[in-house]
């Protein structure tokens, strides 16, 4: 359990098209109204993240990834990943302090926005300058204090596989109400277990009517009871309105009306609690 006053660390991950970064962006808006200090972290190189938070077009495009900023990179660990360094030597643990200072975007009042870009995977892994500045980003934010980092992922597991999200709070692993993307939650819910993050609880979004019948088959079918895998359960409906509003998804926490929208602020409230029961019963 977390018990830090309003301190959390939150991967959110799961399948691809899932609702992960219409989650997130709405997530970010609600604690930061809330008085949170929000960091906003998009790890997927689509960069799906800063139009979701209704940047707006031109600022949005106009963003940098962090892994293709070639300048700083340099500057932290020695490389220019432009020109041919292979076999150089490198700084391995640069110094990224003013990181989310010199490129982490305002949105509103209490949100912020670092764009990551994505690691570059060689055989598996690579050791080279990129990889190396942004785990070592990743790894500094982690240690913060005092705010909310939500981190959006790229889909599936691989970022598991890095460990970008050790020393995190918690884990929202979204899911549909479908075998694979259970499936994968499953999965994923294991290898946040391995390293280390004790909140993993399960998002099932565009839950309907049929969604407690499908949980309980596919428990019947792979025997995964998913009570005992995740902490906590969360459902989030099935929300139309979200494809007309796109790519400004977090307009829909301006509908009083919208079930989705209070299910967001529900959970947001249940992360940013001073003492976080994410492992208290499912509401
Ligand atoms: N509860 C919901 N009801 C209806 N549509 C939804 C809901 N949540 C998300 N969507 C829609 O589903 C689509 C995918 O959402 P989103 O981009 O958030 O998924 P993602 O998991 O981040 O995808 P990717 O794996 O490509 O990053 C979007 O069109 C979004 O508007
Ligand atoms: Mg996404």
């Amino acid at each position: 359990m977390c018990t830090d006053k309003k301190s959390f660390r939150v991967v959110i991950t799961g399948k691809g098209g899932v609702g992960k970064t219409t989650l997130t962006s709405c997530l970010a808006t609600v604690l930061a109204r809330d008085g949170i200090n929000v960091l906003a972290v998009d790890e997927d190189p689509q960069i799906n993240l800063p139009y979701a938070l209704g940047l707006g077009v031109e600022r949005a495009a106009a963003i940098v990834p962090l892994n293709l900023n070639s300048d700083y990179i340099e500057e932290k660990t020695g490389i220019n990943p432009k020109k041919n360094s292979w076999g150089s030597m490198f700084k391995l643990n640069p110094d990224v302090d003013d990181v989310v200072e010199r490129f982490g975007m305002k949105v509103a009042a209490n949100l912020n926005l670092l764009v990551m870009g994505t690691v570059k995977q060689a055989g598996g892994g690579c050791l080279c300058a990129e990889n190396v500045l942004l785990d070592s980003t990743i790894r500094h934010l982690a240690l913060r204090e005092n705010e909310g980092i939500l981190l959006d992922t790229q889909a599936g597991v691989e970022h598991f596989g890095r460990a970008l999200s050790r020393g995190f709070s918690h884990c929202l692993i979204v899911s549909d109400d479908t075998f694979n993307a259970l499936h994968v939650a499953c999965h994923s819910a294991d290898l946040a277990r391995q390293i280390g993050i004790p909140n993993v609880c399960l998002v099932v979004n565009r839950a309907g009517d049929g969604t407690p019948g499908k949980l309980a088959r596919f428990e019947t079918e792979t025997g995964k009871p998913l009570a005992e895998l995740f902490d906590t359960l969360y459902l989030l409906p099935a929300e139309p309105r979200l494809a007309e509003l796109e790519p400004e998804v977090t307009k829909i926490l301006e509908s009083p009306e919208s079930r989705y929208a209070a299910a967001v602020t529900a959970l947001a409230a249940r992360l940013g609690a001073p003492h976080c029961s994410c492992s208290a019963p499912a509401a």
